[in-house]
């Protein structure tokens, strides 16, 4: 379609906006109300064009120009809104005579009637909309010289969202967001004219998605209040990352300023989490700056842990190590340690011989599903029939909202020069959703099941019965199923082009259930996404971070090995475990705070917190991508790989993975992939014999039977929970659900700090009461220790911390 912005003629295809044409142009129109992503709704007025375009005469034949001899262009009698106009064929938009001139000035000297002007006191100034338009577009002068509105400027929409109504230039995109992108309609305009201001019917933002209204603000009327006041936007260093909170792998800019992070934000990857993120993501960060954070290595003395360098560290292990077989030493990282920190691990261990190796937590199947079931993050988006086993808006947030993509059919849109079309014009405000493109299956009720067609609920650590019951095969025992829901559900796979089937933690805590779960796949021909438990899950699987054998699996080494270096991993929160580890000839703990088991340790090393880390990720699409460190003060904290480092030079050797870039060089000769030249994007790679996964020791397949308590997921990271101030002020600690009826039996109420004992770990939550969960069944959060599936909760343990302030120190 051939369309004429000022002197530039393009070729795009139907349906492409005029304001897509004029940026596709190369030029530019000023916006407020529209927003990548969201339905174009021409509300602020900001966009206006002169646009024209040639006619047709009643035979079908174009009305000709007399004096040039082409078609005679019939500009519209008034300007256009080009964010909902449609171009057509011969379209010509005019963005720079003196009317839009005009019209241009007139906008931003009405946006501006009632607008504070308080910049230098606005934690958007310098990334302020408003500010870069009526600088670009303004006249410089206005001329209402009467009071402004005078709204309230602190108004706390929820702990972690701060409003100022005073700022708010009624654009609509937060009202939009909330209705058009996770489905909760919290936001709305409340009153008419000058009066309108943004409010919600109930008090907080019922949503696990709220901080993306302050990305989307064009002005500062909403603000992160974890970030407010803290610094100006030219003053942060701007690094961009990806989540390492959960393993979707989504994009982020994490912005630090005098060696602290500020703020964490969604960062464009259009293949992944467009431009969102969920709040555990954006708000969990507070905890790398806490006071407690471990800042110099620790050596025990005389039954004293003192400080010490890293090299004096790194000698006393390596003469600890001197005294042993290198095949008793254990070695295990958590799930969210890099590529990188993976080859360094595998490095250490081969040099020192053991098989002991391995990351955690790790469920009982593989993360990587068969090359051949396999779906991207892109699958989703565009399935026709979804079955989701699981939280999935807790364990992975932006599969939740790709999921809600799916049921409004839109296919992602194609990227324009100047990148993803500002006005989309298939979206539209309250457009219906498909639901029965969804259905969802978990033991309790999960909030993905407000938005499906279909809800399963089956009785806890049933999986695998449930996929024998859509099978159609002969349940065993009681499942909790309806047989004609589990009927529907299958038929409405089996009957799709493009069904994908998701399977959440709970699910790969058995191998059975997985097993079951892929069979049936492809028996209905549907792909399949495997939540992996952490953000590198996948990678460290793929990479071969796994013991030799079932019986050196990291369990079964916190029994056996006489050596451990366990690096962010706690397992001394079981007290029985503490007391076997304090047996132990050498125990080694990297971690960025004096956890349980660090207190127990025979030396301490002081971590790099996910945001300090440069390194690559795999996420659960088995996509390769870049993490990059920001500037962040650690004092003497280490990656897995320093470790390495100085163990190596203390043991006398140069080990691979003694540096990033080092690792970096094994990865690229195991797997023909440069990690250090990633798109940005990120890129696939298939690695050969992935996917072998090794069976999980057996006391961890026996804790799954008889279980009163589900582990499940979390979006908000437990081990920092308590480090996080305002996560914690809004969501309160890792929660424990109750239903009703459990919780007057147990004289609990919602908001009791408790401590008891699950799968033998100490385990602190705060109390939900939920119609939610079923009586008899409760939930806790997963950990890196405590991975998801099926546990006993000993409820004689159960004891109410009064004192709330103790719970936090
Ligand atoms: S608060 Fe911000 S995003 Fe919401 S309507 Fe006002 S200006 Fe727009
Ligand atoms: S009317 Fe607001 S961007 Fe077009």
């Amino acid at each position: 379609m051939k369309v004429k912005v000022n002197d530039v003629e393009l070729d795009l295809a139907p349906g492409t906006s005029a304001i897509d044409a004029v940026f596709a142009a190369g030029d530019d129109v000023p916006y407020f109300c529209s927003q990548e992503y969201m339905s174009p709704i021409g509300a602020c007025r900001m966009c206006l064009a002169r646009v024209g375009a040639p006619r047709k005469d009643k035979d079908g034949a174009w009305i000709l120009d007399e004096e040039t001899g082409e078609p005679k262009v019939f500009w519209f009698p008034n300007l256009m809104a080009t964010c909902t106009t449609q171009v057509m064929e011969g379209m010509v938009i005019d963005t720079r005579s003196e009317p839009v001139k005009r019209a241009q000035n007139s906008m931003v000297e009405y946006t501006l009637i009632n607008h504070p002007l308080d910049c230098p006191v606005c934690d958007k100034g310098g990334a302020c909309e408003l500010q870069d338009r009526a600088y670009e577009y303004g006249s410089g002068i206005s001329r209402f010289e009467f009071d402004k509105r005078h709204q309230e400027k602190h108004h706390a929409l929820s702990e972690l969202i701060t409003l100022d109504r005073e700022r708010c230039i009624h654009c609509k995109r937060c009202v939009r967001f909330f209705e058009e992108v996770p489905g909760d309609s919290v936001l709305d305009f409340i009153e008419r004219g000058s009066h309108t201001y943004i409010g919600t019917a109930e008090d907080g933002l019922p949503s696990n998605f709220t901080g993306n209204i302050t990305d989307i603000c064009p002005v500062g009327a909403l603000l992160d209040t974890t970030s407010r006041f803290r610094g100006r936007n030219w003053e942060y260093h701007h690094t961009p990352s990806v989540t390492m909170d959960d393993a979707t792998g989504a994009a982020v800019w994490v912005d630090s300023r005098t060696g602290r992070v500020e703020r964490v934000k969604g960062r464009l990857n259009p293949e992944v989490n467009k431009t969102w993120i969920d709040d555990g993501t954006r708000f969990g960060h507070e905890y790398v700056d806490h006071p407690s954070r471990l800042l110099t290595p620790l050596v025990r003395r005389g039954g004293e842990l003192v400080p010490a360098t890293w090299e004096e560290a790194a000698a006393f292990v390596a003469e600890r190590l001197g005294g042993l077989s290198g095949k008793d030493v254990g070695i295990a990282l958590r799930a969210d340690a890099t590529l990188e920190e993976g080859v360094g691990a595998l490095s250490l261990a081969e040099h020192l011989g053991t098989g002991q190796v391995d990351h955690a937590p790790r469920p009982a199947a593989s993360v990587v599903a068969p090359r051949d079931l396999r779906a991207t993050i892109e699958d989703l988006a565009t399935a026709d029939a979804i079955l989701v086993v699981g939280d999935v808006t807790e364990e992975a947030g932006v599969l939740d909202l790709r999921i809600k993509d799916a049921l409004k059919g839109v296919t992602p849109p194609a990227l324009l020069p100047h990148g993803v079309p500002i006005a989309d014009l298939r979206l539209k405000e309250r457009m219906p959703r498909r639901r029965e493109v969804l259905a969802v299956a978990a033991p309790y009720r999960v909030d993905l099941m407000r938005s499906a067609g279909a809800s399963l609920r089956y009785a806890a650590g049933q999986e695998a019965a449930l996929f024998a019951a859509l099978a159609g095969e002969p349940a065993e025992g009681s499942t909790g199923l309806e047989p004609d829901a589990v009927r529907g559900v299958a038929e409405r796979l089996r009957d799709a082009e493009r069904a994908v089937v998701v399977l959440g933690g709970t699910v790969l805590a058995s191998r059975e259930a997985t097993d079951a779960a892929l069979s049936f796949a492809r028996a209905v021909k549907a792909k399949v996404m495997l939540v992996g438990p952490m953000a590198n899950s996948h990678g460290l699987e793929l990479i071969g971070v796994l013991p030799s054998h079932a019986s050196y699996a990291y369990p079964a080494m916190l029994e056996t090995a006489r050596a451990l270096v366990l690096s962010h991993l706690d397992p001394a929160q079981d007290p029985d475990v503490a007391e076997r580890l304090k047996q132990k000839d050498l125990l080694v703990v990297h971690d960025s705070f004096m956890t349980e088991t660090a207190a127990i340790a025979d030396v301490v090393l002081p971590a790099k917190t996910v945001y300090e880390r440069d390194g690559t990720v795999v996420n659960l699409e088995g996509r390769f991508l870049r993490v990059n460190a920001a500037p962040v003060e650690g004092g003497a904290s280490e990656d897995l790989t320093g470790l390495v480092r100085y163990l190596g030079e203390a043991l006398g050797q140069r080990l691979e993975g003694r540096s990033v870039r080092s690792s970096r060089r094994v990865l690229r000769q195991r797997l023909d992939l440069d990690v250090a030249d990633l798109p940005e994007w990120g890129a696939f790679k298939d690695v050969k014999g992935a996917g072998r996964g090794v069976p999980a020791p057996a006391d961890q397949q026996g804790r799954r039977r008889g279980g009163n308590v589900v582990v499940a997921p979390s979006m908000v990271r437990p081990e920092y929970a308590y480090l996080n101030p305002h996560l914690l002020a809004e969501r309160g600690g890792p929660a424990l659900r109750v239903s009703p009826e459990d919780a007057a039996a147990l004289e609990l109420k919602s908001g009791d700090d408790v401590r008891l004992r699950v799968g033998g770990l100490w385990r602190r939550a705060t109390v939900r009461v939920t119609d939610a969960v079923p009586a008899g069944l409760m939930t806790i959060a997963a950990t890196p220790d405590q991975p998801q599936g099926l546990a006993h909760a000993d409820l004689s343990s159960l004891v109410v911390l009064r004192d709330r302030e103790a719970v936090a120190s």
